[in-house]
């Protein structure tokens, strides 16, 4: 297995790192929408102006597949086990840029486990990444080293959710290690909200999971909910954000209205 040491020892230029707000997707169930938030808010973000990398964190790839990326030169995995430089494997695709992930990323976590400061190594590597408006990551199903390094490098956490009823258990562990993370290695940390996806407005079920997070949950939810939409699900074998595959679609509509939510802006559109 290949050594960590070198990327143990990059410096961190903390300067590059004041513009750029890094963004950790995260939810440790599977299935509950982050690579398509990833995908599709950068996207939105892009086309509202921002410089957008994104970063497959998960040794699954999807977000990469997603964006027709299969078999990259050099992966993140190849950065993070020492050897090159995140410049070297950033990779332009339409208005975004992508560093792509790998199944290599498994003998990155195994690595990691045994090294001292374990938490940093994504921080470390991000601050190399320079001139970027947003880094959003592309976390795991799961609150393993990877997403304890994601949570580490972040400003802001966003946490897609399904409105299930067992949704809500998991939301909590979320929170707990978030707070974890905050106080052990990253104060500034905050959670952005909580995205709605897949949201069927006609199922009862739907509505009342999201009537009871609104009465017992303090984080923000944000109101522009990403509705259930098959065009969602079909952009990825395209290679394709929603806003580039179908920008007329409720799915592109949905994640254009997010954009605008989170930056604070108008949403503009009809
Ligand atoms: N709003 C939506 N409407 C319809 N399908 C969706 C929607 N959002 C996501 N999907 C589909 O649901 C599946 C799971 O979504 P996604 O891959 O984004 O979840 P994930 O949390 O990244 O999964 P994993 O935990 O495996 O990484 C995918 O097939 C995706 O295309
Ligand atoms: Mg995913």
């Amino acid at each position: 297995m290949a050594c960590v040491a070198l990327a143990a020892r990059a410096p961190i230029t903390l300067i590059s790192m004041a513009k750029t707000k890094v963004v950790a997707v995260i939810n440790q169930k599977g299935g509950t929408g982050k690579t398509t938030t990833t995908i599709n808010l950068g996207s939105a973000l892009s086309k509202r102006g921002k410089k957008v990398l994104l970063l497959d964190l998960d040794p699954q790839s999807n977000l990469s597949y997603s964006l027709a990326v299969t078999q990259p030169e050099a992966t993140l995995a190849d950065v993070l086990l020492g050897g090159k430089s995140i410049k070297d494997v950033i990779i332009p695709k339409d208005d975004l840029w992508l560093v792509p992930g790998s199944n290599e990323l498994v003998d990155v976590e195994i690595s990691l486990v045994t090294q001292p400061e374990r938490e940093k190594f994504l921080k470390r590597i991000l601050a190399e990444a320079k001139g970027f408006d947003y880094i959003l990551i592309d976390c795991p199903p799961s609150l393993s080293v990877l997403t304890l390094n994601a949570l580490t490098a972040a400003q802001e956490v966003l946490i897609p959710l399904q409105m299930e009823v067992l949704t809500l258990q998991g939301l909590d562990q979320i929170m707990n290690t978030v707070e974890k993370v905050r106080k052990a290695f990253n104060p500034g940390l905050r959670i952005k909200g909580i995205v709605v996806v897949m949201f069927d407005m006609r199922r009862k079920l739907s509505q009342e999971v999201l009537e009871y997070l609104r009465e017992n949950v303090t984080e923000k939810i944000f109101d522009s909910q990403i509705r259930l939409n098959v065009k969602l699900a079909e952009a990825p074998s395209f290679g394709r954000s929603i806003l580039d595959y179908d920008a007329s679609s409720n799915g592109a509509k949905d994640y254009r209205a997010l954009a605008a939510e989170y930056l604070g802006e108008p949403d503009g559109q009809e």
